[in-house]
C-alpha cells in the first residue's frame, strides 16, 4: 500500500568549492570525504538528497598561478578542475552535481542575481577605499590582522590597494546574524567554533569590498555597465544558489533551498557564518541549517606545503591500499571536528591494524565458519546481540547528526570487537548451531550495512558474501578484504 504522505524530507549538502591554483591534496579529499559519507548517510536514511560540489575558479591569485604555468588562464583552470572532478571515481564519491564558476550558463547568471537582489536592497554603493590585499587569501587584511606584518596564513605581506570598489552593507545584518547563530537556527558546529563567530560578530563587523577594479583584477565576473569585477568571495558563495538553479530554474531552486549543512573548513568559516548569511538576508532568502567546520589535515606533523615538499595528493593515497583505506584513514584518525595527521606510517598502520587485522580478519572468520549454510532469516536474533547492532546504530546516528564521523565508525568498530569476542566465547568451530551462525550472520550484515556510508565498497563486499535471498542467507568463503601491508 503506497502510504498517503510519503514525501521524502529533503536534504541539501554542499562542500566548498576549491580554488583550481593547484592539484587537490588530501585536505581537500578530507572534505569531500565527509561530505559524502554524510550524503550516503542521509539518502539511505530514506532522505532526498542533493550533494553539490565543485570549483572555484576566478580570483587574481588563480590568474597568477595560471601566469605562471605558461597557460592560458582558461586552460590552465580547465585542467586543474579537471583533476578536481576526475576524484568522483577516485575517492569514490557520490556527487549529484559538479559546478564551476567560469561557467556562464550554470553560475553566472545566479551570481549576477544575487547581485541583483543586493543592489535592490540598496546594500551596495560605491566607496573609495585603501586596505591591505592577502592574494593568497582574496581577501582584506586589517593591521590587527597581521604578525610581523606579514598574512600569518600565507606568510607573505599584503598588497596595498588604493581603489574604488562596490561594498556591501554587511553591518546592516550584524544583529540578525549573531541572533541566527546564538539561537542555532544557523547551527554551526562545532561548539567552539560557533563561539568564535559569536564573538567574531559581537567584536563589531565593518562593510566588505565586494568587487574589485577591472584592471586590477581582470579575471572574474563582470559587473555590468561598470569597471568592476565582482569580488571573488561573492562570486564563489553564490554558488550555493546557482548550482540548484538559482536565476535559471525556480522549481529545482526551491526544491532544494535552503542548504541543510555547508562543510567548509575552519579557515573560511568567516566567509560561510558572517558574509553568506548577511548576503542571504539581503536578498531575502532563507538562511542555511547549518553549517559544519572540520579541521586541517597536517602532512607529517606540518602544515601541507609545495615548499615543504610535504603534500599528499590522494590520487597516491588510494593506490596504496584502495579508496576505502583512505576514506577510512580520513573519517577515523582525523577527527571531525578538529585537526589530526597525515603520515604514510600511520596510514599504513591503521590499515593493518584496523582494517586488516580487525574488520577484514571478523569478516573472513564469520564468512568461513559459516560458508554453505542456508539460514533462514526469520530465525530470531538472540537478545545480547540484537542489544549490540541497536545501540551502534543509535550511536551512529547521533554522531553523524553531530558531525563527529569519527566517533560514527568508533561505535562500529566496537561492534566489530564486540563480535570477535563473541565468536570467541561462543567457540563455533567445536559447537556451532542455527542460533549462532544466526547471530554472526547478524553481526556481519550490520556491520556491512552500517559502513555503507563511509567505505561503501568494502560495505558492498560484505554484504555481498552474505547474500540474502528467498528469506534465507548463504553465506560464502571470500578474498581477504584488507590483505596485510608489508
Ligand atoms: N575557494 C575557497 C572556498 C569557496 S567556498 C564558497 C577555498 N578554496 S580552497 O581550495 O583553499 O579550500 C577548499 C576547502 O578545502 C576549504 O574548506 C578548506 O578549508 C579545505 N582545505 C584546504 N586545505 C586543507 C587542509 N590541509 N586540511 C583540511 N582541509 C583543508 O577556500
Amino acid at each position: 500500500m503506497v502510504k498517503k504522505n510519503n514525501k521524502k524530507e529533503k536534504f541539501y549538502i554542499t562542500t566548498a568549492i576549491a580554488y583550481v591554483n593547484a592539484k587537490p591534496h588530501i585536505g581537500h579529499a578530507l572534505e569531500i570525504i565527509q561530505a559524502d559519507a554524510i550524503a550516503r548517510y542521509m539518502r539511505a536514511a530514506g532522505r532526498d538528497v542533493f550533494f553539490g560540489t565543485g570549483t572555484d575558479e576566478h580570483g587574481d591569485k588563480i590568474r597568477r598561478a595560471a601566469a605562471q604555468s605558461q597557460k592560458t588562464t582558461k586552460q590552465f583552470v580547465n585542467e586543474i578542475s579537471a583533476i578536481f572532478k576526475s576524484q568522483k571515481k577516485v575517492l569514490n564519491l557520490s556527487y549529484d552535481k559538479f559546478i564551476r564558476t567560469s561557467n556562464k550558463k550554470e553560475h553566472w547568471l545566479g551570481a549576477y542575481k544575487l547581485w541583483t537582489e543586493l543592489e535592490k536592497k540598496g546594500d551596495i554603493y560605491k566607496k573609495k577605499y585603501e586596505g591591505l590585499y592577502c592574494v593568497g587569501c582574496e581577501k582584506f587584511l586589517t593591521e590587527k590582522d597581521l604578525i610581523d606584518d606579514k598574512c600569518p596564513l600565507h606568510q607573505k605581506a599584503p598588497e596595498k590597494i588604493e581603489e574604488e570598489n562596490y561594498f556591501f552593507r554587511l553591518t546592516k545584518y550584524a544583529r540578525a546574524i549573531e541572533n541566527a547563530i546564538a539561537s542555532d537556527n544557523l547551527k554551526i558546529l562545532p561548539a567552539t567554533r560557533k563561539n568564535e563567530m559569536l564573538a567574531f560578530v559581537r567584536d563589531g563587523l565593518e562593510d566588505v569590498s565586494f568587487s574589485r577594479l577591472k584592471k586590477a583584477a581582470p579575471w572574474g565576473i563582470p559587473i555590468l555597465k561598470s569597471d568592476q569585477t565582482m569580488y571573488v568571495w561573492c562570486d564563489a558563495l553564490s554558488n550555493y544558489l546557482s548550482i540548484i538553479g538559482y536565476g535559471k530554474n525556480t522549481k529545482t531552486f526551491k526544491k532544494w533551498w535552503p542548504a541543510n549543512a555547508h562543510i567548509v573548513g575552519k579557515d573560511i568559516l568567516r566567509f560561510h557564518a558572517i558574509y553568506w548569511p548577511a548576503m542571504l538576508l539581503s536578498a531575502d532568502l532563507p538562511l542555511p541549517k547549518s553549517i559544519l567546520a572540520h579541521g586541517f589535515v597536517t602532512s607529517g606533523g606540518q602544515k601541507m606545503s609545495k615548499t615543504l615538499g610535504n603534500v599528499v595528493d590522494p590520487f597516491e593515497a588510494t593506490k596504496k591500499h584502495g579508496v576505502d583505506a583512505l576514506r577510512y584513514y580520513l573519517l577515523r584518525e582525523i577527527p571531525s571536528d578538529g585537526d589530526g595527521d597525515f603520515s604514510w606510517e600511520k596510514f599504513k598502520n591503521r590499515y593493518n591494524d584496523d582494517l586488516a587485522k580487525g574488520l577484514g580478519n571478523f569478516v573472513s572468520r564469520i564468512a568461513h565458519l559459516l560458508a554453505g549454510e542456508k539460514i533462514a532469516v526469520k530465525l530470531p536474533i538472540s537478545r545480547k546481540i540484537q542489544q549490540e547492532i541497536r545501540r551502534m546504530n543509535v550511536r551512529v546516528e547521533k554522531h553523524v547528526g553531530e558531525f563527529r564521523l569519527h566517533e560514527a565508525l568508533a561505535a562500529i568498530f566496537q561492534l566489530v570487537q564486540f563480535g570477535d569476542s563473541y565468536i570467541n566465547e561462543k567457540q563455533p568451530w567445536k559447537n556451532k548451531n542455527a542460533k549462532v551462525s544466526r547471530d554472526l550472520s547478524a553481526l556481519a550484515i550490520a556491520t556491512g550495512e552500517a559502513l555503507l556510508p563511509f567505505m561503501p565498497e568494502t560495505a558492498t563486499k560484505i554484504l555481498a558474501i552474505f547474500p540474502i535471498k528467498a528469506g534465507y542467507i548463504y553465506p560464502k568463503k571470500n578474498k581477504a578484504l584488507f590483505p596485510r601491508a608489508e
